[in-house]
């Protein structure tokens, strides 16, 4: 059966430089997609400051650090993501990211999950 994913034109395979990516974001918090697979979006993105607290109804979200160390909070618990290190926020979960200095980030994620999950927050929503 005939759908989207079966449909997307394949493009060359080739590397995705994440410093090049990197680069060319200004912006706080409003993630770029620098890959896909499987209806999976890979971004990138730059945090410093709160982020406002929200959660996903439907989405897992991964938050890798790729420079600098930024928290992850929770309603109950903090935790420290540095470089080389990975936490996946199970869909539901309250969360915000917290980053006193900025830092670089990988996220991993269904395509089209809003980055301010259940909340409107025009000052955080990524544009597409
Ligand atoms: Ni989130």
């Amino acid at each position: 059966m005939a759908n989207a994913a079966s449909q997307k034109k394949i493009g060359p395979v080739e590397k995705v430089i994440l410093k090049n990516k990197l680069e060319e974001i200004s912006e706080h918090w409003r993630p770029r997609v620098v890959g896909e697979l499987n209806g999976q979006e890979v971004k990138v993105v730059k945090f410093r400051g709160e982020f406002p607290w929200h959660h996903h109804e439907n989405e897992d979200e991964m938050f890798m650090g790729l420079r600098g160390t930024f928290r992850l909070e929770f309603r109950d618990k903090s935790v420290e993501i540095g470089e080389g290190e990975f936490l996946i926020v199970p869909r539901g979960v309250e969360h915000r990211p917290v980053a006193e200095e900025e830092v670089e980030v990988m996220l991993f994620e269904p395509a089209n999950t809003k980055n301010t999950g259940n909340i409107d927050d025009p000052e955080f929503t990524a544009v597409k």
